[in-house]
């Protein structure tokens, strides 16, 4: 979360950095702001709010100069405010700095500054690390920030600017991500690669521990005991129009509609040529490996997490290995039964979130064997596990995940087909059966993206609702927890998940006339129990609208309303019945005028525990 920026070169610093934050404000966006060094001073501009609120206020009186830093925060220490947004200077103005992350020694660094006279302006972590830069300065200013590193504790990205030393910014990390992009006589930094792509599209990845120092015309990257490391260069494959909006009116809608390709991308390059079976040159597995995993511990947050409820079923179903599953935040703390039987598969998109990271790191030193699942290439987890499988879903921008959701569903399906048939866990016609109905999804979810028009209409009739609950079984369960969370985070309506059969155990009790009830009814071997469900809460007078698959004409007798998406195997049908839960999270929040992208509270990579 905090979203940061730097330039260096022979243009102007203030339209980059203001770009760049634009491009980053989904990582934070309760206020924002830049420092620009005009050949004598620096000029901070800062304000609470939008990126937008900056951007007028500095509109007709933009900071000139070609040095600079700029960033967009979600608060941690201190509440939005003006004086709480960075940048963040000393005492004498001589330096600037803007941070992602979290000190943690930070109020023992503080007191001890203030003994010796600092003068702090905000309330927030930051500020110290650029008091402790001013009182250890000693004229040079890499070793200065060496030892600032040698002081703090925590997670940062950090980006260091001095007007004694105009030619040069210095960056480093811990544990957040942070990329240099490389221009022709002119260089960036910045938090994520769509704050950089418009300028160039090539970079280099920082990794934990390294600090760069960026001029205009030179990049050196110094390892934590000052050797330079010869960095190699990552080229973009994406192009800048990928994290744009592209004619929609939100990211999540265009991330919505861009599925059908994410999907796609994900599984042809992972199919033999005669599309009989799958591979997976990323990873270097054979039976023996198998044979010694004795059961798969997967740990995610969020929507991740939800992906991973529907991976556990599969590798169970196909692979036939038990499976685990835990909350990120939980797992360190319940002194997990981790060795070196187990495989732990961590599912991020960003590959940057904290408690995943953490949860991976643990993992290792217990001596699993790792896999992370991941869409961002070269981030903390992809670099931290021993394997990676890369989800290709392009950038996702939204703070709301939705194509994120999908292709890791399909690389969790494809991954226990893969096990399944080095295992010999299924037979080779039940793979060329399930691979059959994978290629089609990328077309089926085209067709469930067509019937949008009942959508917007249940959103609009039952938008304004305060609870609205969701219910399924087995896949259709786990489904409906990601439709449940995709509401409430968007459109602040409460939604619950429940397995279909757990309502009589309590929550019955609050289905009373007219509470809108989501229920999916895919899952063959549970239909007619599922319908008995469906019929409790129907007694209850709520009202209903069933998820099903085309051809059943069963449910339709229930419910309300019935939303049909194709039929594909039973395993495969979450990839689908997901795309209308996510159109009726997203014109919900549209009926209630929230702001689709930019939820209250909320960022899109949580990069603190
Ligand atoms: C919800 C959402 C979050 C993330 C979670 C994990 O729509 O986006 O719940 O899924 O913060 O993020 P990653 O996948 O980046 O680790």
């Amino acid at each position: 979360m905090c979203g940061i920026v730097g330039y260096i070169g022979k243009g102007q610093a203030a339209p980059f950095l203001l770009d760049g934050l634009n491009k980053l404000e989904y990582r934070g966006y309760d206020s924002a702001g830049i420092a620009v060094y005009d050949g004598n001073n620096i000029r901070v501009e800062k304000t609470v709010g939008r990126l937008a609120a900056l951007q007028e206020k500095v509109a007709g009186n933009m900071p000139q100069g070609s040095l600079g830093i700029g960033h967009t925060r979600w608060a941690t220490h201190g509440r939005p405010s003006d004086r709480n947004a960075h940048p963040h200077t000393d005492c004498s103005g001589d330096f600037v700095i803007v941070h992602n992350g979290i000190i943690e020694n930070y109020l023992s660094l503080k007191e001890t500054l203030i003994e010796k006279g600092h003068i702090f302006k905000s309330e927030t972590d930051t500020e110290v690390v650029v008091h402790l830069l001013e009182e250890v300065y000693n004229g040079d200013f890499e070793s200065s920030v060496r030892e600032v590193l040698r002081q703090i504790e925590g997670s940062y990205a950090l980006v260091f600017m001095s007007k004694k030393h105009p030619d040069r910014l210095i960056c480093t990390k811990q544990d957040n991500p942070l990329v240099i992009g490389l221009g022709n006589g002119e260089n960036f930094i910045a938090s994520d690669i769509p704050a950089i792509i418009a300028r160039t599209r090539k970079t280099y990845i920082v990794a934990d521990g390294e600090l760069a120092i960026v001029k205009g015309d030179s990049i050196t990257v110094k390892d934590r005991a000052g050797n330079v490391i010869d960095k190699e260069i990552f080229e973009v494959t994406w192009n800048a129009e990928a994290a744009e909006k592209g004619g929609y009116e939100h990211f999540m809608l265009k991330e919505i509609h861009e599925q059908p390709k994410a999907v796609r991308d994900t599984i042809s390059p992972r199919l033999s040529k005669d599309g009989s079976s799958i591979v997976m040159d990323e990873l270097k597995w054979d039976a023996s490996f198998l044979n010694n995993i004795h059961k798969v511990t997967i740990v995610a947050c969020g929507t991740a997490y939800n992906a991973g409820l529907v991976g556990k079923y599969y590798i169970e179903k196909l692979v036939r290995i038990p499976v685990e599953i835990d909350i990120a935040s939980e797992f360190r703390y319940r002194d997990p039964i981790v060795d070196d039987h187990t495989l732990m598969l961590v599912l991020s998109q960003s590959g940057e979130t904290s408690d995943t990271l953490a949860a991976l790191k643990e993992a290792k030193r217990l001596g699993a064997k790792t896999l992370a699942i991941t869409n961002v290439v070269g981030s903390s987890i992809a670099r931290e596990a021993a394997q990676v499988l890369y989800t290709w879903a392009g950038p996702e921008i939204a703070v709301a995940s939705t194509k994120a959701y999908t292709t890791q569903l399909i690389l969790l399906f494809m991954l226990s087909l893969y096990m399944a048939g080095i295992k010999g866990a299924q037979s080779k016609e039940r793979i060329a059966e399930l691979i059959a109905a994978l290629e089609k999804v990328p077309g089926e979810i085209s067709e469930t993206l067509e019937d949008v028009e009942p959508i917007k209409t249940f959103a609009k009739q039952y938008g304004f609702n305060e609870d609205v609950f969701y219910i399924g079984r087995s896949l259709d369960y786990h489904v409906s927890i990601e439709g449940a969370l995709k509401l409430k985070e968007i459109s602040y309506i409460h939604a619950e998940a429940y397995a279909a059969g757990e309502l009589k155990h309590g929550t019955l009790a609050l289905i009373v006339k007219g509470v809108p009830v989501i229920a999916l009814a895919t899952q063959t071997d549970v239909y007619e129990k599922t319908l008995s469900n469906i019929k409790e809460v129907k007694a209850r007078d709520a009202v209903v609208i069933g998820i099903a698959a085309k051809g059943d004409t069963e449910l339709e007798k229930y419910v309300d309303h019935v939303i049909k998406v194709p039929a594909t195997d039973t395993l495969l049908i979450p990839v689908l019945t997901v795309v209308p839960l996510q159109l009726l999270a997203y014109y919900a929040a549209i009926t209630r005028g929230a702001d689709v992208d930019k939820p209250r509270n909320l960022a899109k990579s949580v990069t603190v525990e």
